[in-house]
């Protein structure tokens, strides 16, 4: 079966991997922090904080966020559960804005709409999570303003958009968000095997995301009445550290960037050029946007039963085609089912789930292998 994503990794992170595993320091070493000022430099931000999965960045920069219990939080229905589950962490109410059926970004026209409404009712959202679906940035400059108007702090969920560029400006940045998460999971842009990264321009959030991800400890000499300890806990933290043998692998992966985006970018070329003319539409891309390419998707033209998700992946798994569908739209799962939230809520993430499909996009998918893959997808989507 061929994935619709993996990993690349080169003989570089195997030999920082190899290093790391025969020093002193497995975690809590300095490659954490090399590994995070990259990540800054990269992004233009100024300040970066790795953890262990992109679930637990969303965590603690909802936590550094000052999100409470009962505080509202808009999210986008075409992602991955963990853009919502991390308001449920904090025992907040989760809500979501439907997607523009074209980019399946969170739909601005319908998020302004919707903040209308709220300001009315008094239930503006706390936190924002917007989701750069695919990889391609929404256009966070819109938000922003909005944010202003209608008071809420932007979390931006990058978890697929390491790399990408809206109008020039890197997602990361935060020129246009109080926070930035992105994961390292293997099919993402860079990986680190699991991990994840929060950016942030401000130092108080800074403070806060180092603080959450090490058990609500401050590192320090601390005495009481006699006592002596190298730390100090005021608040409740976890323990979301990055080891020093995953970030390893980080440093590795985000030194060979630039030729991941790359390879991906033109194996989604290839995809369109091949593409023009039949019944397969990509998703599409809006101006002025440098896409990360982390997916891939399609939809038939021709909307008929034959292509809903399911029977399309029955078939083209068969084939030997490792599709899948991004994304199962979240309000519809039993967990956020049993909150009330029901089918025909958010429409345009509805069609895009019922008839949408990712294909493989990896920096080692061979160009033979891909001209097979397309054929068969071809023949597939063509034969009405
Ligand atoms: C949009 C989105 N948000 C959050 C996450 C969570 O990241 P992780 O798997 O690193 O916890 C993912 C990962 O698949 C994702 O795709």
């Amino acid at each position: 079966m061929i994935p619709y994503g993996r990993q690349h990794i080169t003989n570089i992170e195997l030999k920082k991997v190899r290093e790391v595993m025969l020093s002193n320091n497995l975690t809590q070493g300095k490659l954490t922090p090399i590994f995070e000022k990259k990540l800054s430099q990269y992004t233009k931000s100024k300040y970066a904080v790795a953890s262990n999965s992109g679930t637990s960045a969303l965590h603690i920069s909802c936590l550094s966020l000052g999100l409470k219990k009962n505080d509202i939080v808009w999210t986008s229905p075409n992602s991955f559960i963990a853009s919502a589950n991390c308001a449920e962490y904090c025992e907040a109410k989760i809500d979501f804005v439907d997607i523009d059926y074209k980019t399946g970004n969170m739909s601005i026209e319908l998020l302004e709409e919707k903040l209308i409404y709220a300001k009315k009712k008094k239930l503006l959202p706390k936190i924002l999570i917007p989701v750069h679906f695919g990889g391609h940035p929404t256009d966070q400059k819109k938000i922003w303003e909005l944010s202003k108007k209608y008071n809420f702090k932007i979390l931006e969920d990058a978890s697929h958009s390491l790399g990408a560029k809206n109008k020039n400006e890197n997602v990361g940045s935060c020129k246009y968000s109080d926070i930035t998460v992105f994961s390292f999971h293997p099919v993402k842009s860079i990986t680190t095997a699991e991990g994840g990264a929060s950016t942030t321009n401000s130092k108080i959030i800074y403070e806060k995301l180092l603080k959450y991800r090490a058990h609500g400890v401050t590192q320090g000499d601390y005495k009481y009445k006699g006592f002596y300890c190298s730390y100090f806990q005021d608040s409740l933290g976890y323990n979301y550290r990055l080891s020093d043998v995953h970030s390893a692998i980080g440093i590795g992966q985000i030194e060979n960037i630039k030729k991941i985006l790359k390879k991906r970018k033109e194996i989604c070329q290839r995809y369109i050029s091949a593409f023009k003319g039949s019944n397969i539409e990509p998703i599409n891309e809006s101006k002025n946007i440098e896409s990360s390419n982390h997916l891939f998707v399609i939809r038939p033209k021709k909307t008929i039963s034959k292509f809903f998700t399911n029977n399309s992946i029955n078939y083209l798994r068969k084939k030997g085609i490792g599709v899948n569908c991004h994304y199962f739209p979240i309000h519809l799962q039993p967990y956020y089912r049993n909150k009330g939230f029901k089918i025909g809520l958010f429409k345009n993430a509805e069609k895009h789930a019922k008839f949408s499909v990712s294909i493989p996009v990896f920096v080692s998918l061979k160009k033979n292998i891909q001209d097979n893959v397309i054929g068969i997808l071809l023949e597939y989507y063509n034969n009405i």
